[in-house]
């Protein structure tokens, strides 16, 4: 196996905190998620100049839905003034957005700001931003499965022909790496629902750090604890 390259190619975050942020400056929880819009800029920036080529932030599961309402709105309201404010930089830095999760519970202002941020940015070569935007792995999982099956079905694909690269083929993130590096701020260590298949030999780093409190600072830490660990995907390296 040839030596790994220090710096990730694809660095997935669970951007984990705002509302704790938000209680303990004494202010409102939508606060805490325009707090944290200051981190996806930094985060971006960082992930640029350190020559990270993809990264994936979990912006809205699909269980996030169940918020209270105005919460809902008010990431959603985010997200389109986001688009609105970020392209211009986003483009000048060579940065090209996607988008992951299903079209739907949307409002069509959203849709439109998703179809917008994915045009304008689409030539953008030095970093891929993928926004994990009402996801769930789980449903990803069980929709590449329907899909599956279905072309089993009408006899395009034989079932004993499935391997591991066709279900990886049918996920939303069939077009990305799989991550190398999978990041959760505010000390919690679980995945929910983010990129379960995607993750298999990704490393794992949970820094206490409120997300709205990561920055480049703490970005290059996270690089910095990705480059000291050894990836062995299951084989004995050789001293
Ligand atoms: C988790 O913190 C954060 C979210 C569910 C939303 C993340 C949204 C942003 C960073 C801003 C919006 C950015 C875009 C690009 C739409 P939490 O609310 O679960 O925090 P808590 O666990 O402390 O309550």
């Amino acid at each position: 196996m040839s030596k790994q390259s220090t710096i990730p190619q694809h660095v997935a975050i669970i951007m984990d905190g705002n509302g704790r942020w938000a209680k303990q400056h004494g202010k409102e929880r939508y606060e805490g998620h325009i707090a944290g819009v200051e981190s996806v800029r930094c985060v971006v920036r960082a992930a640029v100049m350190h020559g990270v080529k993809w990264l994936t932030l979990y912006a809205f599961s699909t269980e996030n839905w169940g918020r209270p309402i105005a919460e809902v709105n008010a990431i959603m309201e985010l997200f389109c003034k986001s688009v609105v404010g970020e392209a211009p930089d986003l483009k000048k830095q060579g940065v090209r957005v996607m988008i992951i999760g299903e079209r739907t519970h949307f409002s069509d202002k959203v849709l439109e700001m998703i179809d917008q941020i994915e045009s304008v940015t689409a030539e953008g070569n030095r970093l891929t931003l993928v926004l994990a935007f009402n996801y769930s792995s789980r449903r990803e999982i069980m929709l590449a499965t329907k899909a599956i099956a279905h072309k089993v079905a009408a006899g395009e694909i034989c079932s004993e022909e499935i391997s591991e690269q066709t279900i990886s083929q049918h996920l939303m993130t069939h077009a990305m790496p799989d991550p190398d590096l999978v990041v959760r701020t505010s000390g919690e260590c679980r995945l929910s629902n983010f990129l379960l298949w995607q993750a298999s030999y990704a490393e794992f780093y949970f820094p206490e750090v409120l997300w709205p409190d990561f920055d480049e600072k703490e970005f290059a830490k996270a690089l910095e604890v990705y480059a000291s660990r050894e990836r062995r995907y299951g084989l004995v390296i050789e001293e």
